[in-house]
């Protein structure tokens, strides 16, 4: 697919969020551990989201889409406990299915993930925790296992606050017996949803959205119906694209403190936000300003929005760092805008982006989902057409893209084309 971007129109207008990717994602593979129906409202219809279904039917369950965003889940007592190679290999969030079918089933059998290409993205703290709590875990022709041996709430540490690892853990723990305390866990509000979730099917989880979470093993989980929380990092790109493009565009549905880190770096760079109680407003009133980004963890800056904010530096006077903490080969986006006629040096974990004057509509490729949508943030600021091929990688984040750019007077148009 070929995403064909006009640029030069400042947008203007409201664009309404929809349901978080990554909280959808680890919700769908939670499911397999509740008992009888789960039903889930605000799910982005989405092609990551479409693969985790596929996943859901391929161990047994049944799936039906109510209305645009409400699923229902339903997964019988016998699931399968091997996760296709077909599947497993189109997105990272398979590997969530080893900490939900271990707590279900006793035993997973996971195909090392795929997804972005954004780093080694090893899966050495979830073996570690699922291991600690008395699971037997090894690597066996290309595919991750887990088998119960003697199974005991235990304490564990991550060496990084890896949010997979997290999830997995939270789900391998929640029915088994004792208590299970995760030091140096991750907090991103994604964690506090699946807990939110966990608790809702009868979990006894503590802590989540603090570095220390704790997890009270239950026998059983029953069922429940739960509302995915809004998109940050949806609402985040929107943010930037008033930004680069111009204009005014307020993101509703949001929760706010989710966007305090991007917020903070918006106003840093000279951008009007205003932020109410569930919308934010971002308006350009004058010259864009270089600053400097580190990635964190949450609360720090979403490394999830490094490429779009990359895209917006390219326009900022001065000299902008970027500096990636979370993965090691996340700039690929740069040599894609240098295309356009950005000044972008790459030395390791460091950025320097020298902003320019303007940016010229180019062919390029997206690289990743986010470098996807750095790429056509900095098509709506570019002069003339902008061509982004492999733009199916921007689609398994974002919903309805073409409908909620245009409705704000982009113009961008998605075309078949190899
Ligand atoms: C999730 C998100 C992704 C986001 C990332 C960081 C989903 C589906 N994806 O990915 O969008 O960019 O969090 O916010 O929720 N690591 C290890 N060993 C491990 C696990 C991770 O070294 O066992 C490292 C990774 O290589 C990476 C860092 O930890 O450098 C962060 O990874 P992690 O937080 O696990 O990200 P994901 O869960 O894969």
């Amino acid at each position: 697919m070929k995403l064909i971007v006009e640029g030069g129109n400042s947008l203007h207008g409201r664009v309404r969020i929809s349901g978080a990717k990554n909280s959808a994602l680890v919700l769908i593979a939670a499911s397999a551990i509740a008992r009888g129906e789960v039903t889930l409202d605000n799910v982005p219809k989405i092609a990551d989201v479409e693969t985790q279904l596929e996943i859901i039917r391929a161990i047994g369950g049944r799936v039906e889409w109510q209305g645009e965003n409400t699923l229902r889940l339903a997964l019988p007592d016998e699931l399968e406990v091997a996760i296709p190679y077909q599947l497993a290999k189109k997105l990272r969030a398979s590997n969530l299915f080893l900490g939900a079918l271990a707590a279900r089933c006793g035993e997973a059998r996971i195909p090392l993930p795929g997804g972005c290409n954004i780093g080694s993205r090893p899966m050495d703290l979830h073996l570690k925790g699922l291991s600690l709590l008395g699971f037997d875990v090894g690597l066996d022709h290309g595919c991750i296992k887990a088998r119960a041996r003697r199974l005991k709430g235990s304490n564990i540490y991550l060496d990084f606050p890896s949010v997979g690892a997290t999830e997995n853990i939270m789900m391998a723990a929640v029915t088994i017996p004792g208590t299970t305390v995760l030091e140096n866990a991750a907090k991103e509000p994604e964690i506090v949803d699946l807990a939110s979730f966990l608790n809702a099917l009868g979990a006894k989880v503590r802590g989540a959205g603090t570095d220390l979470v704790k997890i009270e093993g239950v026998p059983e989980l029953g069922c429940t119906r739960f509302s995915v929380i809004p998109d940050r990092i949806e609402a985040g790109t929107y943010m930037i694209a008033a930004g680069i493009a111009g204009g005014e565009v307020t993101v509703e549905s949001v929760i706010v403190k989710h966007l305090q880190p991007l917020i903070a770096k918006l106003q840093d760079v000279g951008l009007e936000v205003d932020a109410g109680e569930e919308a934010i407003t971002v308006r350009r009133t004058g010259e864009l300003r270089a600053t400097e980004i580190k990635t964190l963890p949450y609360p720090g800056f979403p490394t999830d929005l490094q490429s779009p904010m990359m895209a917006l530096l390219c326009l900022a006077k001065g000299t902008s760092i970027i500096v990636e903490n979370v993965f090691e080969n996340r700039f690929q986006v740069a040599d894609e805008l240098k295309r356009m006629g950005a000044r972008i040096r790459v030395k390791g974990h460091t950025a320097v982006i020298e902003g320019v004057e303007r940016l010229l509509g180019a062919q390029i490729k997206a690289t990743d989902l986010r470098a996807g949508a750095a790429l056509m943030l900095a098509g709506l600021a570019a002069e003339g057409k902008t061509e982004i091929c492999q733009a199916e990688l921007i689609a398994r984040g974002y919903e309805k893209l073409e409908e909620k750019l245009t409705g704000i007077g982009a113009r961008v148009e998605s075309i078949q084309a190899p």
